[in-house]
């Protein structure tokens, strides 16, 4: 019997059982012990909600804006590499997807279809930015982003080096050498990610290269992989507009704090001078109330639109993110929350 997807578990279920298995490994994989992926999940699984009764909510809306940007719901698709190694539609797929659903989306610079062709689709785009050693080459990149259309750029600051991601050569991932990376050209620009993150992102990266890409760009900066409050406001100092609570899908240092346990403290770093984004471990419309709850504008997902997309393309990735904006609609009515607005520290404990 086939199985049903009602939750985003079963996607995940599903595209494990329809992917090429190095793929998938690539996709679901942590590093070392798998500790920090696993505990972004636990840490949501151990919050409590505090439900308040008798609040009239004939009628709920999940509605939110994200740096002035309408969106139907507070959730975003984090960026991800190589949306093909799930279908050969990739990240095109995934924007069809989020205009339908009315999120935002984030395209990797290793995406394997190029940020024009994205922005083409005509949804709110933003764009991540891993910084190589040769500038020229990610000013380059930054300059088709901005002229595109791209609406933010998100840099990525959690990757001095990779992971130790021991689940990729046991599972014999060598990248895929039929796709290529075409946001950027230079030495060995296909195939395959792993290569370029030791050889190609820059490990030398600092505060001043916050300040370095302020000056290339005209579009507002997120930090991407912050877990700590006092990095934040350093952020804030260095020009940076927004920031994104992140452990990289617990795909860079095994035992990292989960990102939703370290969202209070960035909050309060902050202090309101710019929106928090949360990632990692997000699969239930309860996650989405709690990361609020917390002091999050709005979640990111990272593995769950690329099951979707696993399994049943740009309908699939669609639907992963209508089921978690209805589940987010029924935990508000539950709890008593008529808008996202209502959603205040005093739920979660
Ligand atoms: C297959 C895969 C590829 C990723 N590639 C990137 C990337 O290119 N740039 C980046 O900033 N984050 C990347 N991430 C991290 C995600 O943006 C996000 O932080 C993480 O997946 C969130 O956790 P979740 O998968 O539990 O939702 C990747 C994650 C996965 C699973």
């Amino acid at each position: 019997m086939p199985r049903q997807l009602l939750n985003l578990f079963d996607y995940e279920l599903e595209a494990a059982e329809r992917m090429e298995p190095a793929y998938h490994a690539y996709y679901a994989g942590g590093v070392a012990e798998n500790l920090a992926r696993d505990d972004s999940r636990a840490a949501f699984e151990r919050l409590r909600l505090r439900p308040r009764v008798l609040r009239d909510v004939s009628s709920v809306s999940t509605e939110c804006t994200v740096m002035g940007t309408r969106c139907d719901s507070p959730m975003m698709i984090a960026p991800a590499a190589m949306h093909k190694l799930a279908h050969p539609e990739g990240e095109m797929a995934t924007a069809r997807a989020a205009k339908r659903a009315g999120v935002i989306q984030i395209l990797s610079t290793m995406s394997n279809s190029a940020v024009e062709e994205v922005a083409a689709v005509g949804h709110p785009l933003w764009f991540q930015l891993y910084v190589f050693r040769d500038r020229a080459i990610s000013e380059d990149v930054v300059a088709r982003a901005e002229a595109a259309g791209c609406q933010a750029l998100v840099l990525t600051v959690d990757v001095p080096a990779l992971g130790l991601r021991e689940n990729l050569a046991r599972a014999g991932f060598e990248g895929a050498p039929h796709l290529d990376f075409p946001n950027f050209s230079g030495p060995g620009a296909g195939g395959d990610v792993v290569h370029h993150a030791a050889h190609t992102f820059d490990p030398g990266l600092s505060w001043k290269d916050v300040d370095w890409l302020a000056s290339k760009t005209r579009l507002p900066i997120w930090l991407k992989g912050i877990l700590r409050g006092d990095d934040a406001a350093i952020g804030l100092e260095h020009g940076a507009k927004g920031i994104m609570v992140s452990s990289h899908g617990g795909r860079q240092l095994d035992t990292a704090i989960a990102p939703v346990d370290a969202l209070p403290e960035v909050v309060e770093a902050v202090d309101g001078r710019c929106e928090v984004l949360v990632d990692g471990g997000v699969r239930r419309g309860t996650d989405v109330i709690k990361a609020l709850a917390r002091g999050a504008r709005a979640v990111m997902l990272g593995r769950p639109p690329l099951w979707g997309l696993a399994v049943d393309g740009e309908d699939g990735v669609a639907d992963v993110f209508e089921k978690l904006r209805f589940e987010l609609e029924n935990g508000m009515m539950q709890c008593g929350c008529r808008t996202l607005k209502d959603i205040g520290p005093d739920l979660v404990v």
